[in-house]
């Protein structure tokens, strides 16, 4: 039989045949049990503003574990396992009293550390509820933030301190916010995708230059017009950093620091108008919900009476949400980069290049936690010291003067 190839100029690398391609599991999972999961429950993560921690109770999802916060009438902030210990209902439509949380089936009482207070259909509102505990997660509150600890209860490090969140001025505050702050009318408070999105984002200096300046509009300081010419990633105390070099053609070269910082925090340098020479004043938690959908929280430095911690992105005048989908195709940002990725990305089908060098080593990073964590160790970035809780925050946007060789 001919060959029907003969004399045929045959295509190649077309989408036909390709084989089945799956996402990096050991990085995206963060369910109990997974490698990532368990390391990520050695550290402390935010899970509300300390506002929305309130006497009406609230769904949290952290790590894939769904929970309940609330604030005790006497302002303490507690943390459930929804399911009441009694026979499964949710504590969601609990009622919050002075010493907890009353399940609204039998009214068995909870204090914020799971122990129960009070089985009122019970005889003598029963005579073993000192041995009954709905399980519960330790809460702290700083930076105007709730943190919460889902770790093995041995290994419960100190809630670490940011020099930059600490350094105050006078006129100086700490302001936090959650995601959805800067879309103009407080849209996406959760990304319905992987944190890994956001987390390798941090770590990009490039997409700043294509996606925030040249491809869409200017998004953020008009700065970033100029293409980096010299980037460096190098591996900090706290993480991996990245030094991104531009020659602003007055004389100065702009050189940006930004972090991140183990296991999932960013500290971005100011993004917007024209950039001073000041070390950042903002740290950033990527907060893993589930496999499939994060949200963050800020905390940065204000001046006294300010009311915003980041002005409102301008999306043409509008807000994000009432965008049109061409008006979102002509400047994209990053929610479309990144969700545009898919829900988790499918990681075997990368071709990571010179200008992910920072995404390689950070993922290296992580997964050498996650063995370290796995044989027992303990992580970078847990203290059990109170000398050694602080974390040194290196990013900034630092000028300096050309030098003539340069
Ligand atoms: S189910 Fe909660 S008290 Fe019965
Ligand atoms: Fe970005």
């Amino acid at each position: 039989m001919a060959d029907i190839r003969v004399g045929r100029k045959i295509d190649k690398g077309t989408g036909y045949g390709r084989p089945p391609q799956h996402y990096d599991d050991e990085l995206v999972h963060v369910g109990p049990g997974t490698p990532c999961g368990e390391m990520m429950r050695r550290y402390w993560h935010p899970i509300a503003l300390s506002e929305q921690a309130t006497t009406r109770p609230r769904k949290i999802k952290l790590l894939g574990e769904d929970l309940i916060l609330f604030r005790d009438r006497k302002g303490r902030p507690g943390l459930l396992y929804p399911r009441c210990m009694h026979r499964g209902t949710t504590l969601f439509y609990g009622k919050v009293e002075d010493e907890g949380i009353r399940c609204c089936y039998h009214g068995w009482l909870f204090g914020v550390d799971g122990t129960c207070l009070d089985q009122p259909c019970e005889p003598e509102h029963g005579l073993h509820r000192d041995v009954a505990r709905q399980p519960w997660y330790p809460v702290e509150e700083r930076y105007g933030l709730v943190f919460a600890y889902l770790g093995p209860a041995e290994k419960k490090p100190i809630l670490p301190r940011y020099d930059i969140l600490e350094e105050l001025e006078p006129n100086q505050d700490i302001m936090a916010r959650q995601m959805g702050a800067q879309t103009g009318d407080g849209t996406m408070p959760t990304a319905p995708y992987s944190w890994v999105h956001l987390n390798d984002n941090v770590i990009d200096p490039y997409h700043v230059y294509v996606l925030h300046s040249t491809f869409s509009n200017v998004q953020f300081s008009h700065q970033f017009i100029v293409k980096p010419h010299q980037v460096d990633f190098f591996q900090s105390e706290v993480g991996i950093c990245y030094s991104a070099v531009r020659d602003m053609g007055d004389g100065r070269l702009l050189d940006r620091v930004s972090s991140f910082i183990m296991p999932c925090i960013m500290s971005v340098p100011d993004t917007r108008g024209d950039l001073q020479h000041r070390r950042s004043s903002r740290i950033g938690w990527i907060v893993p919900m589930d496999d499939e959908a994060f949200t963050t929280f800020t905390a940065g430095t204000i001046t006294k009476g300010e009311k915003q911690l980041f002005s409102p992105l301008d999306f043409n005048g509008k807000t994000w949400a009432q965008m049109t989908e061409a008006e979102h195709q002509d400047t994209p940002g990053d929610y479309e980069a990144q969700a545009g990725q898919g829900t988790i990305s499918l990681h075997s089908e990368e071709h990571l290049a010179q200008s992910d060098r920072g995404i390689v080593m950070m993922r290296r990073l992580l997964k050498e936690q996650m063995k370290l964590v796995a044989a027992g160790g303990d992580p970078i970035n847990v203290a059990y010291d109170l000398s050694k809780a602080t974390i040194k925050v290196p990013s900034g946007n630092f000028f300096r003067k050309k030098e003539a060789a340069e």
